[in-house]
């Protein structure tokens, strides 16, 4: 088959929308825009710069915090450093062949057993900590060849996250350090490279240390890039396209530096290409040449012109992209991309929040970034399928609490219509600090989905006993947001009244919690405009609607913790005034770590709207109800009550019809007003048999849903989110696995052990069934189902082909089920790939 674009894709986002079975619109979107994202071309580089994904071909082993004779003798004798070039395990000859051989991204945090020990609560009871220093570091490897061609070009190795302290070796030199686990950071290696040969990289990850109070893996968990360049060239994320919309026109300001790392001086210009959505040219700009001294830089600033452009929004992201050139003597020294939109995003005192001149309430939700199976070394296109599941909800917004996101979720955003809160890990002012924030302001400015800052998190002695330092680290921090970026609005997520402290710096307010303080905030601060920063922490259980105690489930209908408001509370709050802007959801996916409200055995959150795995929470259907666009119904519980004949249950409905009548075995019980922002309920004997819930509108009733009594589960179906993928190394099927009666009805309380097989062009990357409390390994190729339901992540080859999956009853499963197993075949399509640094020799 011949190759095919990722364009070629894009087109065949309607196939695959058809053959999916998920086959909705929020999907098929997703899936084209993901086709589109992904593709070779939509890489930042432009030659002559060439950018290589450097992923692949890596060696892993353990080291050891606190014993050096463990950790590759580093620190043996403190003598390390006294040389350079003389660290060995970074040079040729050095036996790795008993390390294990892997792809980034990878967390090893997820790998690890559980621990039961409190202290790791938080984190995920994952053996992760100066307390378990033999699996607290870990060391990568890697062997590449450099052309000889590449000298006199610079070469960069960049790092889109690692966690956590990094220290970064090349051929024997001791290159750098990184402390922080969530910004990207960046090494020139062009002095140290051998040019035509071998070069070996090595790099010391140390997670003794964490950046917060969740889950936040361990390891190279997001993307390496290498990136090589001229020596005269575009400075790190110093391009920035600033529109101004003025009627049916638009001038944008355009800006970047060029850096002369060689030895001469330069003399170069800068021009710029405007391309609209579609690709084609619609403005073209130039800076003056300007003589740049050896080992200097120089500012470029230029503007252009266009008309009629398209505006980029929750329902049409549309993205130009300027093409940025760094010319000299008539030949292009430098070139990068830069993808951007026009919009303009207004938060406003007394009517909310305005995008492109009209009001639109934030319908957000916060987010961790990890997810079921993989921790925090999510595959692209799972970054993209976590933000669809968001998107269906009828979420416009997400908050990337509490840390700078990975670049594949902002560009996800970009392109699904997702505005975005892009907050930063360290509030503070100290260089560490600054140094993030600057990064995440510098790296994201233009994209257009981000509406606001936020520079950090319910920081309680910034807010309280250190109110003075925290209103002066604030006004720092906040200058130089606007320094980088005038063109957004900077805050914080205060757990407080926000009358002191680092408030006195933010330009907008959010509040997280305490629907108190907003009303009595307003009346004082008329002027200022307000959010919910987070709210909610409502809890449940998937699927459980009874709390108990004994099994760490929560119900399903109310749950929330003391300091929080269920969906329904805090919405009908924030949705009924104007000035508010909408708010942010704690939290959209539940999360590793922070177990709440129960402790061991519960390893994760139980805070999500949606679970680890995205299956939808019952209340997921309420912000459906409120948010979404479309006609919605949702009936639960399910009605699977064996054993409790005559008892009362409660059946709730979330919905947005006129009205809704309830059928139990087809007798009527009532129809009921759903009242605005809210919910209707019964309470019902049960009897086997079925529930149904019609919704009317206008007297006409235009949705059902109904719950039947199943019989035990027979057969296994497996639902995938795509049925092909690319065959690009990278890419991943999700795959739902569910338990059916003999008449194919879903069985909401199965919790069958199954397990898995893949074979042919792709590999089982992890699992997971969504059960706060299941300790069962995300990597092993098994798993319960989960009130009926697990997932399973598989990833392509980068040969094009079929994968079979085969999902059958464990064998040492102690039920005695009869289970049909079932059988799914991926395709994976050959793609142009993008450009990667070549695997060679031992690490092959
Ligand atoms: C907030 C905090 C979040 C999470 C949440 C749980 O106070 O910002 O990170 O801990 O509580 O309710």
């Amino acid at each position: 088959m011949p190759p095919i674009s990722r364009r070629d894709l894009l087109s065949s986002g309607l196939a695959l929308s058809a053959s999916s079975l998920l086959a909705r619109s929020a999907w098929a979107r997703t899936a084209a825009a993901f086709a589109d994202a992904t593709n070779a071309a939509a890489l930042p580089a432009v030659a002559p710069r060439e950018q290589l994904l450097f992923d692949f071909g890596w060696k892993f082993t353990f080291g050891h915090g606190s014993d050096p004779a463990k950790d590759l003798g580093f620190g043996v004798d403190q003598g390390d450093f006294a040389k350079t070039g003389d660290f060995k395990f970074a040079k040729s000859g050095y036996d790795d062949s008993k390390w294990r051989s892997l792809n980034l991204p990878h967390d090893w945090g997820v790998e690890l057993p559980l621990v039961h020990d409190d202290e790791l609560m938080s984190h995920g009871y994952k053996p992760l900590g100066r307390r378990y220093p033999e699996t607290s570091v870990g060391w990568y490897r890697r062997e590449f060849e450099v052309p000889a061609a590449d000298k006199g070009r610079r070469t960069w190795v960049e790092f889109d996250g690692a966690f956590r302290s990094v220290i970064v070796f090349v051929n024997g030199c001791f290159i750098g350090r990184n402390d922080n686990g969530y910004a990207p950071f960046r090494f020139d290696l062009t002095d140290f490279l051998a040019y035509g040969e071998k070069n070996y990289i090595v790099l010391r990850v140390d997670a003794s240390f964490g950046d917060g109070w969740f889950y936040e893996g361990a390891g190279i968990y997001r993307h390496v890039w290498l990136t090589k360049m001229d020596a005269v060239h575009l400075g790190n994320y110093d391009s920035w396209i600033r529109p101004t919309l003025n009627g049916n026109a638009a001038t944008l300001a355009l800006a970047t530096t060029v850096k002369n790392d060689s030895a001469a001086p330069a003399n170069a210009k800068v021009t710029w290409k405007i391309l609209d959505p579609s690709g084609k040219q619609v403005a073209t700009a130039e800076a003056a040449a300007q003589s740049i001294a050896a080992d200097g830089s120089a500012n470029y600033t230029a503007t252009a012109k266009l008309s009629a452009p398209a505006l980029w929004s929750v329902d049409t992201p549309n993205l130009y992209t300027a093409i940025v050139r760094v010319e000299a003597d008539g030949k292009t020294l430098d070139a990068e991309k830069v993808t951007f939109g026009m919009r303009t995003a207004q938060f406003t005192a007394d009517k909310g929040f305005f995008l492109n001149g009209k009001p639109l309430k934030i319908q957000g939700t916060c987010n961790h970034q990890d997810h079921a199976g993989v921790g925090a070394a999510l595959p692209d296109s799972l970054q993209w399928f976590r933000l669809a599941v968001l998107r269906e909800m009828g979420g416009n917004a997400v908050r990337t609490s509490h840390n700078m996101p990975t670049p594949e979720w902002v560009e996800a955003c970009d392109r699904m219509g997702m505005m975005m809160m892009c907050e930063t890990r360290q509030m503070s002012s100290n260089p560490e600090g600054m140094a993030q924030l600057e990064e995440m302001v510098k790296r994201y400015r233009n994209s257009p989905s981000i509406i606001l800052w936020g520079i950090g998190n319910e920081e309680w002695q910034l807010q309280n006993t250190m109110s003075e330092q925290g209103a002066r680290i604030g006004a720092d921090m906040v200058r130089r947001c606007h320094e980088l970026d005038p063109t957004r609005v900077v805050s914080a997520a205060v757990n407080g009244d926000n009358e002191k402290g680092v408030s006195t710096a933010l330009d907008i307010i959010g509040f997280n919690y305490n629907l108190k303080f907003p009303d009595k905030y307003h009346a004082g601060h008329p002027k200022m405009a307000c959010y919910g920063s987070e709210t909610s922490s409502a809890i449940g259980t998937r699927g459980i609607y009874t709390t108990d105690k004994l099994r760490n489930w929560v119900n399903s209908y109310d749950g929330v913790v003391p300091w929080g408001e269920t969906a329904e509370e805090w919405w009908k709050f924030y949705g009924t005034r104007d000035w508010l802007a909408g708010g942010f959801a704690w939290t959209g996916f539940d999360y590793r770590g922070e177990p709440t409200p129960y402790k061991w055995p519960s390893i994760n959150s139980q805070f999500g709207i949606v679970d680890m795995c995205g299956f939808p929470k019952d209340n997921y259907f309420y912000y459906k109800a409120w948010w979404g666009k479309e006609p919605s119904l949702h009936l639960f519980p399910h009605w699977n009550w064996e054993g409790r004949d005559g008892e009362e249950v409660k059946v709730w409905v979330y919905a947005n019809t006129d009205e809704v009548e309830l059928f139990v075995n087809g007798k009527s019980q009532g129809s009921q007003k759903v009242p605005q922002l809210g919910h209707v309920e019964w309470k019902v004997r049960y009897e086997p048999g079925s529930i149904e819930a019609r919704g009317s509108k206008g007297g006409k009733v235009i949705l059902t849903e109904k719950r039947e009594t199943t019989g035990a589960p027979s057969q296994i179906r497996l639902t995938p989110d795509r049925t092909t993928i690319n065959a690009d190394g990278e890419d991943v099927a999700v795959i739902k696995v569910e338990a059916l009666d003999k008449e194919g009805r879903f069985v909401p309380t199965a919790d069958n052990q199954l397990s898995f097989s893949v074979s042919g062009e792709g590999r089982l990357i992890g699992v997971g069934n969504g059960d706060p409390n299941c300790q069962e390994s995300d990597k092993d190729p098994k798993r319960s189902l989960f009130n009926g339901l697990a997932q399973i992540i598989v990833q392509c080859t980068k040969h094009a082909g079929d994968i079979q999956v085969e999902a059958s009853r464990d064998p040492k499963a102690e039920d005695r089920a009869e289970l049909m197993p079932a059988k799914l075949t991926i395709t994976t399509r050959q793609v142009e790939l993008r450009p990667a640094v070549p695997v060679t020799g031992a690490h092959e």
